[in-house]
């Protein structure tokens, strides 16, 4: 298996603070060189993404409210955009990363993000958001801590480990992109890697992490994959679920956690085993053939090799909607802000405007596409949010072409235009997400977090209501739905920006399967929006047209 970045020159990567402004929140500055290399992660040489030579990506490591500056230098033959997933961006979708959002980064030059950690805990990760090159690799972890005078609800682990797992395809991104643009699919994946690698098992495997007996370790667990749901599990050690996408959770202990695509968990893992090494496993849900990868886990004291025997994955969809039903909001701790996370009472909010949103595949002319109400969304040259802000939406796209409450059969006939729905500021949401296909669907929305408060079987009536969680629902990002059923949740549109709502499946999300929120205020206030930056790159229909008055 590759040295991965061993064997690789290592560049600059200056993370250090700046001594800050009096009174403004510290500053960490990252200089990240992306260029492509080739390396065998799946035991086949294939073109990767790096960042620093480093395969995957440097983590990114913040406490809540730190501002994070990232100058990335693109050096691939291809335009670039990194998506910060999970990262609220408080009042700056103009930092988010997306094809809707920002123009990409043209090859050979350099581009800053700067963006601030606002509000915020938790184990996220980063990933190039254009043109499929998330197969590729160029994703990494990103933490934000606990300011030092917000209590954590559980002691300080000895270390802290991210753990990027998901399925591989060991053809390349621009392979794979082939494939869609010729209206074909993924197929299937041929590996899964756990931070880029797979034990082989043969004894020469290196250890991911290394664990001192007796201590605790807080491990985060996030699927970067393409297609895959993951079961992940540790040999012999259960793990206590502390933390998911941002909250801290009711501290239930499990023999195994179902990741779906983009979701990431906090767990908490004591070293009180025999000493000796121990497989991590990721394996493959909901797939005719099961695909497994493998890391070590060692202890310091260790003599043994990890037991050939993997613990056994769960079987179906039922299980993993049952895990899903037992994850906990803990009302009583505080995350990023002094106050407990229960004292928001989501369920006593009225809801101002229910959307549902189905989604479908389809074959016209035996090109493949997938949509969200009948609309394949395509991105344009010009991003929707720039469109917006330079007063020239009617150019690149339509607002509101999709309807709240659509037809079951809504799927039937598709168009592929933008999807561009417009949600008013501060009202009060709940989206219903029916998954009428066979299989399990996980969606994502930027900027915000959301209460995930019902999944079930079969379609949504209103009468489903009396079965959320309308009380200690976890808030969250990702959203799973499982075949043939439907999710609600329930969200406050608070952040005025333009933001992605999207499966997180790959090839779903490429061919079309995502749409973008657009929420506005009319008094363009600097109080409910930053400005655009001055740097901001300008590309499409908004080249050369003259900048807006400033919000103030
Ligand atoms: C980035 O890496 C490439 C390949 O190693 C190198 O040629 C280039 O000089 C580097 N650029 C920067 C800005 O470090
Ligand atoms: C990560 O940041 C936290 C505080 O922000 C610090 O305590 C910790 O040492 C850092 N860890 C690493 C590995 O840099
Ligand atoms: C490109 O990088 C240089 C430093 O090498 C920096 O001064 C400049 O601001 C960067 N440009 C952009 C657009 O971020
Ligand atoms: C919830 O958080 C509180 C406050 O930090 C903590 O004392 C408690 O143990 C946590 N409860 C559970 C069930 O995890
Ligand atoms: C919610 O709606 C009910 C019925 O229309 C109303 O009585 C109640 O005051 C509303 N609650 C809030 C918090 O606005």
């Amino acid at each position: 298996m590759g040295g991965v970045t061993s064997l690789l020159m290592l560049l600059c990567l200056f993370a250090g603070a700046m001594s800050p402004v009096k009174g403004e929140d510290p500053y960490f500055f990252f200089t990240w060189n992306v260029t492509y290399g080739t390396l065998s992660p799946a035991g086949v040489p294939q073109q990767v993404i790096l960042i620093n030579n480093e395969f995957p990506g440097p983590n990114i490591n913040s406490t809540s409210n730190n501002n994070i500056v990232v100058n990335v230098f693109n050096n691939l033959d291809e335009p670039l955009l990194f998506h910060w997933a999970g990262v609220q961006q408080r009042k700056n979708s103009w930092e988010d990363g997306v094809a809707g959002t920002n123009c990409p980064i043209q090859p050979g030059t350099n581009y800053t993000y700067h963006f601030q950690v606002k509000d915020q805990i938790g184990s996220f990760f980063y990933y190039p958001s254009l043109g499929l090159q998330r197969a590729a690799g160029g994703f990494g972890g990103l933490r934000i801590n606990s300011r030092l005078l917000i209590p954590v609800p559980y002691a300080d682990p000895e270390d802290d480990y991210t753990v990027l797992a998901g399925d591989w395809f060991t053809k390349s991104h621009s392979t794979l992109r082939k494939l869609l643009d010729g209206g074909r699919s993924l197929g299937r994946p041929q590996a899964v890697l756990l931070n880029g690698q797979n034990a082989k098992g043969d004894g020469t495997d290196k250890p991911l992490f290394t664990m001192i007996p007796g201590k605790t370790y807080k491990y985060r667990i996030c699927n970067v994959g393409l297609k895959n749901t993951i079961n992940f599990r540790i040999q012999n050690h259960p793990m206590k679920l502390v933390e998911m996408e941002g909250s801290h959770t009711v501290q239930n202990t499990y023999n195994s956690l179902d990741v779906h695509l983009g979701q990431c968990f906090g767990v908490l893992v004591t070293a009180n085993q025999e000493p000796k090494d121990y497989y991590m496993v990721a394996s493959t849900r909901f797939t005719k053939s099961i695909l497994t990868g493998k890391g070590i886990m060692r202890y310091t004291t260790g003599k043994a090799p990890p037991s050939p025997e993997i613990p056994e994955a769960p079987v179906g969809w039922a299980w993993s909607l049952n895990q899903f039903r037992s994850f906990r909001w803990n009302l009583t701790a505080s995350a990023a802000r002094p106050n407990p996370q229960g004292s928001y009472h989501y369920g006593q909010v009225n809801i101002t405007r229910t959307v549902k949103f189905i989604n479908s595949v389809s074959r016209d002319s035996g090109k493949l596409r997938y949509a969200i109400n009948g609309v394949s969304h395509v991105d344009g040259e010009t991003p929707i949010k720039l469109a917006e802000y330079f007063g020239v939406p009617e150019k690149v796209f339509k607002y509101d072409i999709i309807s709240d409450n659509p037809s079951q059969d809504v799927g039937k006939n598709v168009v592929l235009q933008p999807n561009v729905i417009r949600f008013k500021h501060r009202t009060f949401i709940e989206i219903i997400f029916e998954n009428p296909e066979k299989s399990v669907q996980s969606y994502h929305l930027n900027g915000y977090a959301f209460f995930a408060v019902a999944i079930e079987p079969g379609t949504w009536t209103p009468e489903k209501r009396k079965n959320y969680n309308l009380l200690d629902a976890v808030s969250r990002h990702t959203m799973p739905v499982f075949p043939k059923s439907w999710a609600a949740i329930l969200l406050s549109f608070d952040n005025v920006g333009v933001w992605n709502l999207r499966s997180e499946l790959a090839e779903n999300r490429y061919l079309g399967q995502q749409l973008y929120i657009s929420v506005l205020t009319p008094e363009r206030s600097l109080r409910d929006e930053y400005n655009i930056p001055e740097y901001a790159l300008l590309c499409g229909v908004v080249k050369g047209l003259p900048k807006p008055e400033p919000y103030h």
